[in-house]
């Protein structure tokens, strides 16, 4: 018997699953918190390893503790060689996030606690995938450019390091402090799609590392983690500034999405992008011809679509939108930008984990079903 259709919230919009105190974002008036700190004074004050720790432990660290928490960060630094031989067997060959996937699931068998699903236990591994995962993605950079996989510098912090091992020299300061920046603002976002399916494993009583396998895959697409490629992708492909206008109304005409614009959240300027945008201001005077170029494009295209778009629609540029032609002036390629994100998304899918644990329940909706009903069974020969 049919029952009354119910009201159906397609992609789970506007509804709420849980309650935290990680994140808070009021998508009205574009601001974002991370457990009650502005992300302005985060990014003007902090940095990564501190934001990992407020937002696993809830509070800023004391000298002692952040101490001891970086050095447990730099301890887990290294790879196992298993793991790292599947990154050199298979990052020459296939999509950076496809091997980061895999070498992130692998790493849970060489992994001391994988047995141990405790509170403490769920600290440890999250710290070492917090470490590790920045390493993987460094590690895929290397053997994708044929290169030897560079061991981590303990002395060195978890960015410089990550740029260490990356590139095989240690940064510049500008470049380090801006790339923390980066990870600074991509490291939480409340319930985002790969935070809610990171959620959706580990609520099974699965282990972290199978919840944060989930968060990768997620994350991936275009609609979420792949857009900053994807918006730097068009920004090259319309070449010069004085193209940008006549892109992206025909791109709009054709019923395409701007990547690096609009949100399910924010209907207003995204934080994130704002501070973003200001740093590739601030970096325009010094950038080579090519992130010049891309700045002009980026600022033509945002002018555009906040005109089109902006108060008509509440579509905005977000985290997304400008953070190519930053990581292009860090000497980061557009390969790589995804995986960072989900480098520096770690902190956050793992402190919701660890909190939705804490108060879990099984997530499983519900669908309305429109199909057929008590269908007769009718024999191959018959058919
Ligand atoms: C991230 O959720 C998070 O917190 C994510 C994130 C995080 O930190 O984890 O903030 C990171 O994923 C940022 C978003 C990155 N993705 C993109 O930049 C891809 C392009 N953006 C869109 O695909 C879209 O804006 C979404 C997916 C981000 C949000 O889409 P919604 O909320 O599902 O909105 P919708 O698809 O229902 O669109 C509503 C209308 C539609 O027009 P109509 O059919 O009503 O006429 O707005 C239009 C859409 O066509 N629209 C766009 C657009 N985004 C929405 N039109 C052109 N360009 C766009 N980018």
């Amino acid at each position: 018997m049919r029952t009354k259709k119910p009201e159906i919230h397609l992609g789970l919009e506007g509804i709420y699953m849980a309650e935290t105190s990680i994140c808070s974002v009021n998508g009205i008036e574009g601001k974002l918190y991370y457990r009650g700190y502005s992300i302005e004074e985060l990014a003007k004050h902090s940095d990564f390893e501190e934001v990992c720790f407020l937002l696993l432990n809830g509070y800023l660290p004391k000298e002692k503790e952040f101490l001891s928490f970086k050095d447990a960060l730099v301890k887990e630094r290294d790879l196992d060689p298993e793991v790292l031989q599947v990154i050199t067997d298979t990052a020459g060959k296939g999509l950076p996030m496809d091997v980061l996937r895999t070498a992130v699931s692998l790493s849970a068998i060489y992994d001391p606690d994988v047995k141990d699903n405790s509170k403490e236990a769920n600290m440890r591994k999250s710290i070492r995938l917090i470490s590790k995962i920045s390493s993987i993605v460094a590690a895929i950079g290397r053997v994708r450019d044929g290169e030897e996989y560079v061991r981590p510098e303990k002395k060195l912090g978890h960015v410089e390091n990550f740029l260490y091992m990356l590139n095989g020299e240690k940064p510049s300061e500008s470049e380090r402090r801006m790339l923390d920046i980066m990870f600074v603002l991509h490291a939480e976002h409340s319930s985002n799609a790969s935070t809610f399916s990171t959620i959706v494993t580990g609520a099974t009583l699965s282990d972290i590392y199978s919840a944060i396998t989930s968060g990768i895959g997620t994350l991936k697409g275009p609609l979420h983690g792949g857009a900053d490629e994807a918006a730097l992708r068009m920004m090259r492909a319309i070449g010069k500034p004085e193209n940008t206008v006549k892109y992206i109304n025909d791109a709009l005409a054709g019923k395409q999405r701007i990547m690096g614009f609009g949100h399910r959240v924010y209907k207003a300027y995204d934080p994130r992008a704002r501070i973003i945008r200001g740093y590739l201001e601030e970096l325009r005077e010094h950038a080579s011809p090519e992130v010049e170029n891309l700045t002009a494009i980026a600022l033509e295209a945002e002018k555009l679509m906040i005109k089109k778009l902006g108060k008509a629609k509440g579509i905005w540029p977000n985290v997304d939108f400008f953070s190519g032609p930053v990581y292009t002036h860090i000497g980061i390629p557009s390969s790589l930008f995804t995986p960072l994100f989900a480098a520096s998304r770690v902190p956050g899918w793992c402190a919701h984990m660890l909190e939705y644990w804490e108060n879990n329940r099984l997530i499983r909706p519900l669908e309305y079903y429109t199909g057929k009903t008590n269908v007769k069974y009718i024999s191959m020969t018959k058919r």
